[in-house]
């Protein structure tokens, strides 16, 4: 009896565990936006072009991040970059960045009902630089469970590419999740914040 009420205990421990999550309330803006970059396997990222002829203009590309685990991240978006890819070229002649994730690439937005672009299809964007992650240190480390973990195609991709990890080294956090126009979080407030 005790042994089937453990089990059942543990059964749900473990459903609750990898539950999705429910999304903070919107005025908790720092807490909805760490539980949008969790929540999202991609970005979209716009770096400045160096390549004729849009050279100076944005340019928004997508890449695959993650920042842990699903209901375990840390904030900090890793991503798996070569130096062959188009804005990884415009990174090392500048890296400055913004990153845009939304719940629109959840099944949130959808089942609420909330048409990307409306607020309530809660997003952000976050501002800063890309850093790239030295192999063989702790964080590359962190950054590779992370990464690997969500997005296990990587480990086989082409090993000639030189891929090294990197990480959006953010200075703002602009959030869109509820009406009345753009919300700021500080980095501080933001790694601060218990997504869940
Ligand atoms: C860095 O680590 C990754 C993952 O382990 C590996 O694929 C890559 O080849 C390494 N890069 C270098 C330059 O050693
Ligand atoms: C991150 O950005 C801040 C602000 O621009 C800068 O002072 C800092 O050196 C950057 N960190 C790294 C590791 O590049």
């Amino acid at each position: 009896m005790a042994l089937r009420l453990a089990a059942l205990l543990l059964l749900l421990l473990l459903l609750l565990g990898s539950a999705p999550g429910r999304i903070p309330p919107h005025d908790e803006v720092a807490r909805v936006a760490r539980f949008v970059v969790n929540q999202c396997d991609w970005a979209s990222m716009a770096t400045i072009a160096t390549r004729a002829p849009v050279v100076g203009q944005p340019f928004s590309n997508a890449f695959s991040t993650s920042d842990g685990a699903v209901g375990s991240g840390s904030g900090v978006p890793y991503m798996y970059l070569t130096r062959l890819e188009i804005s990884v070229q415009d990174l090392q002649v500048n890296p400055q960045a913004s990153l845009s994730m939304s719940l629109a690439q959840t099944d949130f937005c959808r089942q609420q009902g909330y048409d990307p672009q409306s607020p309530l299809c809660a997003h952000v964007i976050l501002s800063g630089s890309v850093v790239e992650v030295q192999n063989g240190t702790l964080e590359a480390d962190v950054a590779k469970k992370a990464l690997f973990s969500r997005h296990p195609e990587m480990m086989d991709w082409p090993a000639d590419h030189d891929w090294f990890f990197a990480k959006m080294n953010i200075t703002q956090v602009w959030v869109l999740d509820y009406f009345g126009g753009v919300k700021t979080v500080t980095p501080d407030d933001y790694f601060k914040a218990p997504p869940y």
